[in-house]
């Protein structure tokens, strides 16, 4: 439940992280009535400014576009207040708990909530600095942190290590935001609410599933950050990952977080590491038409990059249910569209009767315009026995048209305040990610003839991917030219 007497404390206030997500979540909590009514909200970060400057920069991040909105955001902005201070300094931390001390006088309890926006490099220091100088004398305190957890197993670990004699697991949430999204929530319910799903759910009726993630642009001033990282841990070994974990995992006993999370473990320690051979990196140049940059055109990117920013590859799961099933992966940045999407492709059904009849396919359609939809065969009406593909198809817009879909921050904020694990990385299920990924992490860095192929701006990715996903079995179906009726709200005709 939500505790009185709570105070948010944001560290990295100013940075961007704080100003694309996080305000924005902690302003649709509030609007909604969702923050704890006496919840205050403090900014840290270096920056030095005044109260009033800082109020008028949060604002700056929240869009109002009601007079209703603009009203909230008044009441809002009555929560939030800022202490500017380094990141390495006790007295800094100690003018932070003096401010925290002075806006909770007199409340029988302190619940500090800290919310780490902060780049990789300061986060073990402020995060002992936070416990000497400004853990809670009576009340709970929880850590929110956010990625990069680390580059590769070895470096997750000593991350870890250094939270471990401050802060036990139980306070830490570990975010992918992933976790938060609607369709990613739905996922358990879909499965394991739904008998004609489970039934099939396994190696016997699925022949290969796809998890894709595409972006329609590249990494215009965030080369920096990036290039350190690559498209892999940038959004495969969190994100997408978590995806495939919970498509893969057993049915968990509850819905409690450490039943679920149990599981998400148990099917993360059935995947072998990836092999080398079942990966393609790419990495993007020019768009075709000259107007928009490579990813080496960046100023911030070094000029021999071999940084990949696209990557497809296959994963298994070693165990009885998934058994020779490729989980394909792939991301990418500036291709030709935005999308997240989960496609489980069925195997063919017995021959005979027909010729040539596609495979069904479930569809998940994590954004936009989140859908789950199924493509199946039907008897084309009229007088012939010929078939179509056709749809059962449930698209959010049209049916929950008057419910709003919340961001993945606001979700996950409230149960951080809530103190529900669910949603939230676990040590083991960390080190256990990590496991899968590092050894094809450092055979990329250290081959150094490994150079990604280059795919033009805002393509489908490289030449080589149709190949590749359909050496693992997929079949792409272009009988008709059938293509999800996105747009079609229109009544039928009868
Ligand atoms: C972040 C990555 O974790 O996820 C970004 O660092 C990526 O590179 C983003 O753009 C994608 O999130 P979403 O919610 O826009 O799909």
């Amino acid at each position: 439940e939500l505790k009185k007497n709570t105070t948010i404390i944001v560290l990295g206030a100013s940075g961007d992280l704080a100003k694309k997500k996080t305000f924005p979540a902690l302003f649709g909590l509030h609007r909604n009535n969702f923050l704890p009514q006496d919840c205050k909200i403090v900014g840290y970060a270096r920056t030095k400014m005044d109260g009033k400057e800082y109020l008028s920069r949060v604002k700056s991040y929240i869009k109002t576009p009601t007079k209703e909105m603009e009203e909230q955001l008044e009441t809002f902005m009555k929560k939030c207040s800022y202490v500017s201070g380094q990141y390495d300094q006790d007295e800094s931390f100690i003018r932070l708990r003096d401010h925290l001390d002075d806006l909770e006088a007199g409340r029988p309890e302190n619940h500090r909530i800290f919310y780490m926006a902060l780049p990789p490099s300061v986060f073990t220091t402020v995060s002992q600095h936070l416990k000497k100088n400004c853990y809670p004398d009576r009340g709970i305190a929880r850590l929110i942190v956010e990625k990069p957890f680390g580059k590769d197993l070895q470096s997750s670990r000593d991350l870890q290590k250094s939270l471990e004699p401050d802060w036990k697991e139980e306070e830490i949430f570990r975010i992918d935001h992933y976790l938060g999204k609607e369709m990613v929530k739905n996922l358990l319910i879909l499965r394991f609410g739904n008998e004609f799903f489970g039934a099939t759910w396994n190696r016997n009726h699925i022949d290969n599933i796809q998890i894709t993630f595409k972006e329609p642009f590249g990494t215009e001033g965030r080369g920096g950050y990036f290039d350190d990282f690559g498209i892999i841990r940038d959004v495969m070994q969190n994100h997408l990952l978590q995806v495939l974990t919970i498509i893969g995992m057993e049915r968990p006993i509850s819905f409690s977080a450490e039943d679920i999370r149990d599981e998400k473990v148990r099917v993360l320690r059935g995947i072998p590491a990836i092999e080398p051979k079942n990966v393609i990196i790419g990495q993007y140049g020019k768009s075709l038409d000259g107007s928009k940059p490579g990813y080496l055109d960046d100023d911030t990117v070094p000029k021999d990059s071999r940084c990949p920013t696209f990557c497809a590859l296959a994963v298994y799961i070693k165990n009885e249910r998934w058994d020779g099933v490729p989980f394909i992966l792939k991301a990418g940045k500036a291709l030709n569209e935005q999308k997240t999407e989960i496609r489980i492709q069925f195997k063919d059904v017995t021959s005979g009767i027909f010729k040539d009849i596609p495979r069904n396919e479930l569809v998940i359609r994590v954004q936009p315009n989140e859908s789950v939809y199924i493509k199946m065969n039907s008897k084309l009406p009229g007088l012939s026995m010929q078939t179509a593909v056709t749809e059962l198809d449930l698209t959010y817009r049209r049916r929950f048209s008057d419910l709003k879909i919340p961001e993945a921050y606001e979700a996950l904020i409230l149960d951080a305040l809530k103190g529900d694990h669910s949603n939230f990385v676990r040590d083991d299920e960390l080190d256990a990610s990590w496991r899968i990924f590092t050894p094809l992490l450092h055979y990329l860095d250290e081959n150094k003839e490994i150079i990604p192929m280059e795919y033009p701006y805002g393509s489908r990715g490289p030449a080589v991917l149709d190949d590749f996903t359909a050496s693992y079995g997929y079949k792409f179906n272009d009988l008709g030219g059938y293509q999800w009726p996105v747009q079609s709200t229109a009544p039928h005709k009868l």
